[in-house]
């Protein structure tokens, strides 16, 4: 059985203190041994989040990571360095990340390929715009940046790949995908993932939903069969939101 994983996307928030605060919270949330908590901080508290964190189950993400190696990249940040910090996982795609700094697919499976250079998992987002779910060509964008992208690997690598599904329209909106749509879309996502390598590889792969997923609506979409749990913005940066979140598995 897949566990469920809630991870938590702080993006570029919260002051040192506030940061610390919320990371002695969430330390003490109850979690089930199939629940899986993530949290992704912003870079300059990655090394504060492992060391506050470091005797719970909870795990760091970062919310980013450089295309590079190492070297004359001002500002870039290494899957090497992330690695060396303790940080399992980075968040890679992200829809704020392709639409203000024109992350493409070739830029995107760089940064894949460093961050499986150095034992760190992906999750990768993926998610359309309300145009293109108003002219029915969802299927066919999700589809196109998965294949351009993490199909591009090995059947060993993508083993540690997570999905995100976020639809961009429900990011930060308070518009939620209805549980049809979550549920829908994650279907596709795994009849994909069939596809191009097997059911095994598709039974064992985490497809979690983002996108105005709060203290209300989680439960009735982790219940979903395809919904492995959730990518949570807004809602993650309140304790007692999130709490209950991770409590509706
Ligand atoms: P919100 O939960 O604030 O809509 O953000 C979702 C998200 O972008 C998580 O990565």
């Amino acid at each position: 059985m897949r566990k469920k994983i809630i991870a938590a996307n702080w993006k570029m928030n919260l002051h040192v203190a506030q940061a610390g605060e919320l990371l002695a919270q969430l330390a003490t949330i109850p979690t089930h041994a199939t629940t899986q908590v993530i949290v992704a901080p912003a870079y300059v508290y990655l090394a504060q989040s492992i060391n506050q964190l470091s005797h719970t189950t909870v795990h760091v993400a970062s919310q980013d990571v450089s295309a590079h190696n190492n070297g004359a990249y001002t500002g870039e940040v290494s899957a090497s360095m992330l690695a060396q910090l303790g940080v399992q996982y980075s968040i890679i795609g992200h829809s704020e990340r392709r639409q203000y700094y024109h992350e493409d697919n070739e830029l995107l499976l760089n940064k894949i390929n460093r961050c499986l250079e150095h034992n760190i998992n992906v999750l990768f987002c993926v998610g359309e715009h309300l145009v293109q779910r108003n002219s029915n060509t969802h299927f066919a964008i999700i589809k196109a940046q998965l294949v351009h992208t993490v199909f591009k690997l090995s059947e060993e690598e993508f083993a540690n790949i997570i999905i995100a599904y976020e639809p961009v329209w429900a990011i930060g909106t308070g518009i939620t995908a209805t549980t049809l749509q979550a549920q829908e879309m994650h279907a596709y996502i795994r009849g994909l993932i069939v596809e191009r390598y097997n059911n095994i590889v598709a039974q064992h792969t985490h497809i979690i939903y983002g996108g105005s997923c709060n203290a209300i609506n989680a439960s009735e979409l982790f219940a979903c069969a395809d919904i492995d749990g959730g990518l949570i913005g807004g809602a993650s940066l309140k304790i007692e939101d999130f709490t209950t979140i991770v409590k509706s598995v």
